[in-house]
């Protein structure tokens, strides 16, 4: 698990103690979430465009013998129709998709009480680093043929969540990333 899947891991800390339904939007090849259900999560589905990375997900879980609980499928997180979940997790996926909104619109269709995410921080002088970085990344991978990434503005992101009702709890940076943890107001 990289650096910053981990520090969010470490923001969810209380799945030991509330067995959530999770939602993972772009959930890759699965490693936060078979971890977090190792902590205690009672579910998994995870959405992710890429079929090797939806097929090693799957590997993974029945590796970790919480296959059972894991549901993994291919599919477009902003176009999924999805049911109600306790969490909904997007961990550096939002920077992988163009349309922010569109991925948080899935993610508030789920209605749930905690959106855990994480992102190139987009404020102050990490903002403009990451600002500068990512198109120069942009720039090298319209030559080598590698997915473009976007720094999508994060008090933008953080007003949507907050006009669902889901307030900032806990948040850490990493290097350029930023990890946050929203949950809704009881
Ligand atoms: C940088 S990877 C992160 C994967 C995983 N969350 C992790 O942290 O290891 C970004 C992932 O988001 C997925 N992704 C981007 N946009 C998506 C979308 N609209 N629907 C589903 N998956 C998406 C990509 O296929 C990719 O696997």
């Amino acid at each position: 698990m990289v650096d910053v899947s981990a520090g969010l891991r470490d923001l969810l800390a209380d799945v030991a103690l509330r067995h959530p339904s999770i939602l993972e939007l772009g959930c890759g090849t699965g490693a936060l979430s078979v971890a977090l259900l190792g902590d205690g999560a009672g579910s998994v589905t995870g959405i992710d465009l890429s079929p090797g990375s939806i097929a090693l997900a799957r590997r993974r879980a029945d590796d970790a013998g919480v296959g059972e609980r894991a549901t993994y499928r291919i599919g477009n997180a902003a176009l999924e129709p999805v049911e109600r979940y306790d969490w909904v997790i997007l961990d550096r996926s939002i920077c992988c998709f163009p349309e922010a909104d569109r991925l948080l619109d899935t993610a508030l269709r789920a209605a749930p009480e905690c959106v855990a995410l994480s992102v190139p921080e987009s404020r102050g002088w990490r903002g403009w680093l990451n600002a500068l970085l990512w198109r120069a990344e942009n720039l090298w991978d319209l030559v080598s043929g590698g997915c473009p990434g976007y720094v999508h503005d994060l008090r933008r992101i953080e007003r949507r969540l907050a006009g669902a009702g889901l307030l900032p709890a806990h948040s850490r940076r990493i290097g350029l990333w930023f990890c946050g943890v929203y949950r809704r107001a009881s």
